[in-house]
């Protein structure tokens, strides 16, 4: 089996962050969003992985996996030079895929459970295509699968305006080497693309046999403000473990599960956890809120954050609450005595706001 990992797009919903780094490698709790899909892939026992870039954002992607060797894969890069579609992307891949069963992952998703225990489902049931799915409030912004009694997909439309259910398409997919003849039967659809979810509607009609498995766990889709906060919770949630090195003065008062890099420094501070803090960090007078990750060389003084994501070498001052923010690179938010109203904030790399 091999994996194809979905890294290119241009991240519209979560600029201007996207403007500076591609959405797949913006950090839930310090580490990138394509770092727990490849830590996926390892688990799962897969050696082959092909990486599908942008001309936008190659570099970055391409600086960050390099060739695979830190989750031992072997890595080949596919550019695809226009964002036509997960199924075209699916195409283009086709020398390198060959005739392999493979699981194709979208970069900006995460999976609670990872996809290792569905590798073994996939090959003892023989399909061509197994797919994942879960409830949500929003159904227009995904792909959307209508099961019959049995539990059995019977139709999958793609960002339907009138949806005929709520359970959405999530970003991993299973499928056999028959999927490549379905493609090459689609068109593009209404915005331009080929859709995968066209292509496995289509994989159906011609014989296919296509499960469709409804998540119990959680699942993410990273791709938008809220749900990258809700991603950062998440993981916050059900990863972060206590581990309290750097230095902590005696002013300070450090309660929960707090992940704490050695070089970091918390001076006369509130922390309560879950919290990650980044290296070489600082944080004086100050509170940091539970579901709040603070990345490296990143300064809070005289503030209070919550809820929120701050990325590395950002500097915070004299803001009394900020909270559900993200917070690009090396960005500025300061206020020259104190600032008493609370603040939501979503600012690109190196932003300055003076309130
Ligand atoms: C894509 C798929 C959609 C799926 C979603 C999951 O949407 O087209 O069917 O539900 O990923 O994240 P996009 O992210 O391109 O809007």
């Amino acid at each position: 089996m091999k994996a194809l990992v979905l890294s290119g797009g241009k991240g519209t919903r979560l600029r201007p962050l996207t403007h500076t780094m591609p959405k797949q490698l913006v950090p839930v709790a310090n580490e990138p969003i394509l770092g727990y899909v490849f830590r996926h892939i390892q688990e799962a026992g897969i050696k082959d992985v092909g990486v599908v870039v942008s001309p936008e954002t190659q570099n970055d992607v391409r600086s960050y996996l390099g060739k695979g060797s830190r989750w031992r894969v072997r890595i080949d890069y596919i550019p695809q030079e226009q964002p036509l579609g997960l199924a075209h992307a699916v195409k283009i891949a086709r020398p390198f895929l060959g005739d392999s069963p493979f699981v194709m992952y979208l970069g900006d998703n995460l999976l609670a459970q990872g996809i290792k225990e569905f590798v073994e489902d996939f090959h003892s049931a023989g399909l061509d295509a197994l797919i994942f799915l879960k409830e949500v409030d929003n159904p227009r912004a995904f792909g959307v699968a209508v099961l019959n009694k049995k539990g059995e997909v019977t139709k999958l439309v793609e960002k339907p305006k009138n949806p005929p259910s709520n359970l959405a398409l999530v970003g991993v997919y299973f499928f056999s080497a028959g999927i490549h003849a379905a493609i090459d039967r689609i068109r593009p659809s209404g915005r331009g693309e080929l859709e995968i979810t066209d292509a496995i509607q289509e994989l159906m009609h011609s014989g296919g046999s296509v499960k469709g498995q409804i998540l119990a766990d959680w699942w993410l889709d990273t791709g938008k403000k809220d749900d990258f906060l809700a991603a950062n919770t998440v993981v916050l949630d059900e990863y972060i473990k206590r581990d309290i090195q750097g230095k902590v003065d005696s002013k300070s008062e450090v309660s929960g599960r707090i992940r704490m890099e050695k070089t970091a420094k918390i001076v006369n501070s509130r922390l309560r956890g879950p919290v990650v803090i980044g290296k070489r960090c600082e944080i004086v007078n100050s509170f940091i809120g539970p579901h709040t990750t603070i990345g490296h060389g990143t300064r809070i003084i005289n503030s209070a954050i919550e809820h929120s994501v701050i990325l590395d070498k950002c500097h915070i001052e004299n803001i009394a609450r900020l909270e559900d923010s993200l917070v690009g690179r090396e960005a500025k938010v300061v206020h020259p005595q104190n600032h008493s109203r609370a603040l939501r904030l979503l600012i690109g790399d190196n932003n300055v706001v003076e309130v």
